[in-house]
């Protein structure tokens, strides 16, 4: 049978705001200098989703703000290829940006859809779609995406049973102890691969999405290393040679500071193997496609 490709959609892109069109963003010179900061914290409002039986790994909607406030105006195109149940969604509506988001997971399309149907505004569109992030040149014209903003799977990090070690031994058991809480098992799913052919599959992903952004948009990754095995697996080092390869350029290291986050410590590897809390910080990284 003759498989017909998705038509392009026909969604917004360019700038609604007056703002001179050499800018980078729509904000102040106060805001500009706040988030050169290169240390980032957020904080969870009622909004975020943070019920693990619904999806185990969301970012605040504080975060994928933040990166569409510095890299995008009003009106422009953002993209997530990995956008789980839509946080990237909600903060897009909240700031009047376009939004295209993939997943492999029906279950999740459907969760974001239900999430943007709470607060329609005319202004922009976000589209949430159920398709390997692969498919991506599909449904998107060349030079359209001005941020591609995402926390993609770190690899296989959650295909093992959770043990919650980081958390105190009197709390450790709340429901998701000993539970694996992957994704899906989905051969394409990032979350089932080694760090080897994860980064082969970013590689081929990002090589996709490259020539969708304009030149000198920003693409942002939110990721943190692995601890697997006695062994520490450095994700953000695969996730920077990936892009690389793809033909990003690195611009900045941001680090997201958890540690407003982390309560309820158990203690782990005392007193004789050092390994430091997971949770305290994640990386945030901002790469560019270079101008020509
Ligand atoms: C860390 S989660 C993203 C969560 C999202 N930031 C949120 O707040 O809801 C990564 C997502 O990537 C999806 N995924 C994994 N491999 C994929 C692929 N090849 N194409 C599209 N989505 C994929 C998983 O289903 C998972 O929902």
């Amino acid at each position: 049978m003759l498989q017909t490709k998705p038509k392009k959609f026909d969604i917004a892109y360019e700038k609604t705001c007056s703002c001179k069109p050499t800018h980078l963003n729509c904000l102040t010179a106060k805001d500009w200098v706040k988030s050169q900061v290169a240390v980032w914290e957020f904080f969870y409002e009622k909004r975020d989703i943070r019920d693990k039986s619904i999806h185990p790994a969301v970012f605040p909607i504080a975060l994928p703000a933040k990166c569409i406030e510095v890299f995008t105006h009003r009106g422009e195109l953002v993209l997530d290829p990995f956008v789980g149940i839509g946080t990237t969604f909600v903060a897009a509506q909240d700031l009047g940006r376009n939004a295209v988001g993939f997943d492999l997971k029906q279950e999740y399309i459907e969760f974001a859809k239900k999430r943007l149907g709470q607060k329609r505004l005319a202004e922009s569109k976000q589209l949430a779609i159920c398709d390997d992030a692969h498919n991506i040149p599909d449904y998107l014209e060349e030079e359209t995406v001005s941020l591609a903003v995402t926390s993609p799977p770190y690899a296989h990090m959650l295909n093992k049973p959770r043990l919650n070690k980081s958390i105190r031994g009197d709390l450790r058991d709340n429901g998701h102890y000993q539970k694996i809480q992957q994704y899906s098992d989905d051969p394409r799913d990032l979350g089932t691969m080694t760090h080897e052919e994860y980064a082969k599959s970013l590689t081929e992903i990002y090589g996709k999405i490259l020539p969708l952004m304009k030149p000198r948009a920003h693409c942002v990754i939110n990721v943190n290393d692995v601890w697997w095995e006695n062994r520490r697996y450095p994700t953000h080092i695969y996730v920077v040679g990936a892009l690389h390869k793809a033909g990003f350029e690195l611009r900045n290291i941001l680090i997201w500071d958890k540690r407003n986050l982390v309560n309820q410590v158990g203690i782990y590897g005392w007193p004789s193997n050092y390994i430091k809390l997971g949770a305290t910080f994640e990386y945030i990284l901002d790469f560019w496609r270079p101008p020509e």
